[in-house]
């Protein structure tokens, strides 16, 4: 009996396909119908509807599970659970915004949507989340559809045939969004734990053999060399369910280029010539419709091509070497204290940043929506990307590198079409140490392996005890980083804003360096003498400080994205006065409002603008 349980056991794990494989990228562009929308919802600190009272998973036909129907068979029959509008939610959103006594809460929520549909014979159907935080069970007309972990990455699960009705579908999806030390990210985060379906919901109608995923980018020069006239696109179409030997159509029809391919099965790869090509930058942030098709299915995208490399102490964009004038970014929409995740949230956060010069964003700390790296093309701006491998993470253990790879995995097959990202973050300020470095490396191997077309980076520690007035950024990690980032708070966390002036940077490592984090708090109004903490005048001081500072910073110096672009929620900021659980290091404050620090930084990109876009003038 026993060998018979380890058969199966195994067979079911290599069967397991990963979630992140069978992600469905450019949902856009498919046949969808929004699931967004008013959703009711049950509060189960005690996940009554999903174990029983011996704190056993519940058989999925028990009636008192929560993703069982809520309809009495009859008058006699016991329920205690239900959902009425009385308990709605919105979706996309976190619920920590929607509700008073959600403010703080960290458990689950039952939520639940009935809709109707006409599924046509012969067609695959599929519910898409852009992100639920933390953890999804999702449950339709009583069958578990999947499990999925993850707050900040897009996921997919197949509805079996049959299971569809014409009407009154009964959609439950159970969000746990409580934290744990062997999660990514762990226990302790410096924000705000938004739990909820925080993006877009829909139902996906595909036919039996489709185009799930396709990638098509330049590949990087070599050596630093421009792009040329007429590059080689590289990339491969991911079909599910292949039918052997069927062709494949790629069109640019603006580059008048259709190439047809024969599949080899799941994966096939592409090669392409792009002449005539205009380049993307952040000065002609060019976009090309991309159109794949196979006999049955056509999917298409807007794609800018362009090159990105680090190389030796420079970043080059298209063989031109490019300054990075950066801010951090939280996912979050202060002024409604709630998370990002629409287009109008999208225009709002990038205007930020464009009026204060920027020309790059950090999407700290965790992958944004969509929205956000979609505008970043049109507008033109750099993105840093991230998965939330942050501070304390588990790094000795192999599950939670699994989960740390799967979101990199969704991160990368989400946004690797996008020109704009030009940077994949694995993780941010983790502690030194082998088993740290060890785990930390394989994500950035797992980085190249996805996409060799963009850079790879964390941000690092410093090591302040290098010498006299000289920090040097040797964390080990450096050997296997394109970009060496690292984050430093000198004259906030530990002195006054003057120790700047006696210090330098360095790293031994011959690669370009990057500040990917810098700031002071200020609460947005209160002013006193440039001593006084939290004052926008120390704030002020602290900027002009770091920006003397920056003007002696090595040859390999190539940008900087300071924390952090507004104001926002933190449990972990308590001071009663200035903070109430929001972290004020904000250039912005929390109701869109410019502090004295937000002039200084504005000055010093503009200096930077044209010191290194117009190279000759002095
Ligand atoms: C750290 C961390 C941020 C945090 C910031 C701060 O560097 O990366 O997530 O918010 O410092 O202390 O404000």
């Amino acid at each position: 009996m026993k060998r018979i349980y380890w058969i199966v056991l195994l067979l079911t794990s290599q069967l397991a396909v990963k979630a992140q494989d069978s992600l469905i990228t450019d949902i856009g562009a498919r046949k969808t119908t929004s699931l967004n929308g008013k959703w009711q919802y049950i509060v189960d600190p005690y996940e009554t509807g999903f174990y029983d009272y011996r704190y056993k998973e519940l058989n999925e036909k028990n009636p008192d599970a929560f993703w069982n129907t809520d309809v009495q068979k009859d008058r006699t029959e016991k329920k205690e659970h239900g959902y009425i509008d009385k308990y709605s939610i919105e979706v996309p959103g976190d619920w920590n915004h929607q509700k008073p006594e959600f403010t703080y809460y960290e458990g689950t929520i039952w939520y639940k949507k009935s809709f109707d549909c006409q599924p046509v014979q012969g067609n695959r159907y599929f519910i898409y989340f852009g992100a639920v935080n933390y953890r999804a069970d999702v449950y339709l007309n009583g069958k578990k559809l999947g499990m999925h972990k993850g707050g900040f990455t897009p996921f997919n699960f197949e509805i079996p045939a049959g299971l569809l009705k014409e009407k009154g579908n009964f959609l439950v999806v159970k969000v746990d969004n409580k934290r744990y030390s062997d999660e990514v990210p762990t226990l302790n985060t410096d924000w705000w734990n938004y739990g909820g379906i925080t993006r877009n919901v829909c139902l996906v109608e595909l036919p039996q053999s489709f185009i799930q995923d396709f990638v098509l980018q330049l590949k990087r020069p070599l050596a630093g060399k421009a792009p040329g006239a007429s590059p080689d696109a590289y990339g491969w179409v991911k079909i599910n369910n292949p039918q052997a030997g069927e062709t494949i159509t790629v069109e640019i029809p603006e580059l008048k280029l259709k190439k047809q391919f024969t599949s080899t099965g799941q994966t096939t790869a592409l090669n392409l010539k792009l002449s005539k090509l205009q380049l993307w930058s952040t000065e002609t942030p060019k976009l090309y419709k991309v159109i794949v098709s196979t006999k049955n299915n056509r999917v298409e995208d807007q794609i800018g091509f362009r090159t990105i490399e680090a190389l030796g102490k420079q970043v080059l964009l298209n063989g031109k070497p490019v300054f990075m004038r950066g801010i951090s970014i939280h996912g979050e929409i202060p002024q409604e204290v709630r998370r990002a995740y629409s287009q109008a949230d999208a225009m709002q956060l990038l205007t930020q940043a464009r009026n204060l010069g920027c020309n790059m964003v950090r999407l700290a700390h965790y992958p944004h929506d969509e929205a956000i790296t979609r505008l970043a093309d049109s507008l033109g701006v750099l993105v840093w990307s991230e998965i939330p491998v942050y501070w304390t993470i588990n790094f000795g253990s192999s599950e939670v590198l699994n989960k740390a790879k799967a979101q990199l995995a969704e991160m990368i097959y989400r946004d690797h079409n996008r020109a704009s990202i030009i940077i994949w973050s694995v993780g941010n300020e983790t502690p030194i140490s082998q088993t740290r470095t060890n785990f930390m490396h394989s994500l950035i191997t797992e980085a190249k392996r996805l996409d060799n077309t963009r850079m790879v980076s964390a941000a690092l520690e410093v090591n302040y005890a290098s010498g006299k007035n000289l920090n040097l950024i040797d964390d080990p990690l450096g050997e296997f980083v394109d970009l060496v980032a690292f984050n430093e708070y000198l004259g906030w966390y530990g002195g006054t804003p003057d120790m700047c002036r006696k210090t330098n940077w360095g790293t031994p490592y011959n690669k370009p360096l990057f500040i990917s984090e810098t700031g002071a708090g200020a609460k947005g109004g209160f002013h006193a003498d440039s001593l006084t903490r939290f004052s926008e005048e120390y704030q002020e001081w602290y900027y002009k400080e770091q920006v003397a500072m920056l003007k002696r910073m090595p040859d390999n110096f190539v940008g900087i994205s300071p924390w952090v672009l507004a104001d926002f929620r933190s449990p972990k900021r308590n001071n009663p006065i200035y903070q109430e659980g929001w972290n004020r290091k904000g250039v912005y404050d929390d109701k869109g409002n410019k502090k004295k620090a937000f002039y200084i930084l504005q000055a010093y990109y503009e200096q930077m603008k044209q010191l290194h876009d117009h190279p000759k003038r002095k």
